[in-house]
């Protein structure tokens, strides 16, 4: 798509994340520029870019990795690529609420171990799901979905916190919005769904892991900052919590300290996306994004189209 458009078009071809060095020396004199959320893009990638930089078209929904508000005051346009992610997403959070719930990764490390020696009446048991009490913090597309699958699919009960009412959830669910200390105490299962901002960073800690069942099942699909590890690996080690489901981290790719030696959590690794589907929609997105940016048109997901600086 875009090599079609553009004669001048370069692209990473190293099948790992590029160094800060190489990022700054890649973005400069580019007209626009397509990147992951492991981009940290900030006002020292902005000026190496130049003057002439029209566009950062990220390779995904959160644009936690972007400075938006120092791009726009440079008038570069910050985009996304929301919706074509949202089944992915809300289907991985629900794998990983089975995964935990009947610990299937206990379950299958015990059979390669050749640990089985019969059924028994104990053995690897786990929580129910079905018609339990479902709490979604963040309901936007992706904590939606997640709780109509879940409400219609499996009975489950929703309570959610936002700060807006989701009337369309409410009406197909019969969700109920709540204040994220109720929903913490009343739920079974935890799963988080928000944008990562300074608001929302350690929103999740050891005072909320305290209130939560001691049957409770949380999960993060968001973003890793989200939650503070330490009292998540606390939480599970001590079994304050059943287990925990997470597919992002606060320091990707490196994991907490003993997160990984504990067996009541299922760790994949930052993979909610990653169906051939998906990241095809997401790669056509991105791509349209620049090219409409180089139009001179404004995109259809521009995230910072109010704010840009004329
Ligand atoms: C996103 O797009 O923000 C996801 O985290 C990628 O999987």
């Amino acid at each position: 798509m875009l090599r079609e458009k553009f004669g001048n078009f370069e692209m990473n071809k190293e099948d790992r994340v590029l160094t800060r060095e190489e990022l700054l020396k890649n973005v400069k004199g580019r007209d626009a520029v397509l990147c992951l959320l492991t981009d940290k893009i900030d006002a020292e990638i902005f000026e190496a870019a130049g003057k002439q930089c029209k566009i950062f078209s990220n390779y995904a929904v959160g644009f936690n990795n972007i400075d938006v508000a120092e791009a726009s005051k440079r008038g570069v346009m910050v985009t996304n690529t929301p919706g074509v992610l949202t089944d992915a997403t809300s289907d991985l959070a629900i794998a990983l609420m089975f995964a935990c719930a009947r610990r299937l990764v206990e379950a299958d490390a015990f059979m390669r171990a050749g640990k089985f020696k019969g059924w028994g009446p104990m053995l690897l048991i786990g929580q129910d799901i079905t018609g339990k009490t479902l709490g979604i913090i963040g309901a936007g597309r992706i904590g939606s979905s997640v709780a109509t699958k879940m409400a219609k699919g499996f009975g489950m009960k929703i309570l959610y916190n936002d700060m807006f009412k989701n009337e369309a959830l409410e009406k197909e669910t019969g969700a109920r919005q709540v204040d994220i200390d109720t929903l913490l105490k009343e739920s079974d299962f935890v799963s988080v769904h928000v944008n990562l901002t300074p608001e929302t960073t350690h929103l999740i800690g050891e005072k909320q892991f305290g209130m939560m069942k001691p049957n409770c099942v949380f999960i993060n699909t968001s973003r890793g900052s989200v939650v503070d590890e330490k009292a998540l690996v606390n939480a599970c080690k001590s079994n304050k919590i059943f287990g925990a489901g997470l597919d992002v981290y606060e320091n990707e790719p490196a994991l907490a300290p003993g997160l990984a030696e504990l067996p009541n959590v299922c760790i994949p690794p930052h993979v909610a996306s990653a169906t051939f589907w998906t990241r095809t929609r997401m790669a056509e997105i991105a791509a349209q994004n620049l090219i409409d940016a180089l139009s001179g048109k404004i995109p259809a997901f521009c995230v910072n189209k109010d704010q840009l600086k004329k």
